[in-house]
């Protein structure tokens, strides 16, 4: 699996579609689906779109949820190979943006095309994908990544009264060179900011930012987005290994985030696959927008499954904590300059003040993954989410996110080195 696709909560229930393959490794993409009345206990459902059609045969690509009253409209890309000798970049590729429609969200009741190639704007490779489409102030719109012929990275934005007719509005890109494909693209107003998150591709490497072979994080937006909004600064969203085309959406007054624990095209492994699958999400994650940040905590309800806490002793630098479960939750304040922690047997945690950044590092079972880096100045408090074979780490109350993918061998123990107010939550599910 990958990316999830049209996240929403619909007569009382949330769906998750998501890219599904059938084969480990990858393979042509289907939208799977698993729907929930609590974000905590799943129930899967068939398979909701498959690539059966001309116009999406190589592919049910990602897409979007809008709730208009008794229906479920969805969005996505139909990605279609054409035969001959294509890079399938600039020649040889069909990316059709398609809307489909179903009153229970497991049947479609209809399914059209809304826009070819030849419909984007000029200048654009084959390459257009991803829409997320939202209603605003008696409109709706449709934001959509985009690849240049010259390379750049760029996100369309589509306005329609209809949810039929599309029209091209606008296009968001930055003047410096920015990568040269944003994928996942998703644009929305959190605590009066107006966010464009995107997972842009081709930016160049360093210690401290786009450390993985593709970004994902958001750009804030000064100004209407409809009008004269332009993008200014861009913040990563994750600084671990496995944190990919997130998707967000609204369930009442909240926003929730989900994202893909995953990576494309990295160099490091995930032993499942072996097995005949691969991938997972990462826990849903409420946002809120505080000091020029979007701030991602879990979803309450994962601390609702909290059956058991253990304290976590002040009095001493070093503390070795047997657990039973491996689905837990730790937060803590370190009294310290400086703060170890080990998780099972496998993924340790660094933090040194006086280097000004938190390390995510591997004692085994991290298959490739070697070290990633986040600044911060002063560690207030340290989240962190695990579950059988990932460690989510919120980093200040969310202000820094770090998420891996992690296989340990043995999941009794908890270590911690330096003075720390705070306890273990044990999650029961
Ligand atoms: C991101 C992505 C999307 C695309 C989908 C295909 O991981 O490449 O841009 O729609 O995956 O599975």
């Amino acid at each position: 699996m990958n990316d999830p696709n049209g996240l929403c909560f619909f007569k009382g229930e949330y769906h998750v579609f998501y890219q599904y393959s059938k084969e480990p490794q990858g393979g042509n993409k289907y939208w799977g689906h698993f729907k929930s009345r609590d974000l905590i206990h799943w129930q899967e459902a068939p398979i909701f779109l498959s690539p059966d059609k001309e116009y999406n045969k190589d592919g049910v690509y990602s897409g979007s949820a809008l709730v208009q009253g008794e229906k479920l409209h969805l969005f996505y890309t139909g990605n279609v190979k054409e035969p001959g000798d294509h890079d399938y970049i600039y020649t040889g590729r069909q990316h059709n943006t398609v809307h489909v429609v179903s009153p229970d969200g497991e049947r479609v009741a209809s399914e059209e095309v809304l826009l070819y190639n030849k419909d984007y704007p000029e200048g654009l490779s084959c390459h257009v994908r991803d829409p997320k489409v939202f209603a605003y102030e008696g409109k709706y719109y449709m934001v959509l990544g985009a690849r240049t012929k010259e390379d750049r990275g760029q996100v369309l934005l589509y306005a329609s009264e209809d949810l039929e007719h599309w029209t091209h509005i606008r296009t968001f890109e930055i003047l410096a060179n920015f990568g040269y494909m944003w994928e996942c693209p998703d644009l929305f107003e959190i605590n009066g900011q107006w966010i464009l998150m995107a997972c842009p591709q081709g930016l160049p490497s360093s210690k401290y930012e786009f450390q993985n072979v593709y970004s994902c994080g958001y750009f804030l937006m000064q100004g209407d987005f409809r009008k004269d909004g332009y993008l200014t600064e861009y913040i990563e969203a994750d600084f671990g290994f496995d944190f990919y085309a997130p998707q967000t959406f609204l369930q009442g007054e909240r926003r929730l985030l989900l994202g893909w624990m995953g990576m494309p095209d990295a160099d490091y492994k995930n032993p499942t696959a072996a097995l005949g699958w691969q991938h997972c999400m990462s826990c849903f994650r409420e946002l809120d927008f505080q000091k020029g940040r979007l701030i991602m905590k879990p979803a309450g309800e994962i601390a609702s499954r909290i059956t058991s806490r253990i304290p976590l002793g002040e009095d001493t630098g070093l503390q070795s904590i047997q657990v039973e479960e491996k689905t837990l939750d730790m937060v803590c304040r370190p009294l310290e300059e400086n703060l170890q922690v080990r998780i099972f047997d496998t993924v340790q945690i660094t933090y040194e003040k006086a280097k000004g950044e938190v390390v995510l590092g591997f004692l085994q079972g991290g298959y490739g993954r070697t070290e990633r880096y986040c600044k911060c100045r002063e560690l207030e408090t340290i989240e962190i989410v695990t579950d059988a074979s990932s460690v989510e780490i919120f980093i200040n109350g969310g202000e820094k996110v770090m998420s891996t993918r992690m296989y340990p061998e043995h999941t009794e123990k908890i270590e911690i080195k330096g003075l720390v107010k705070g306890e273990i939550g044990v999650l029961s599910f």
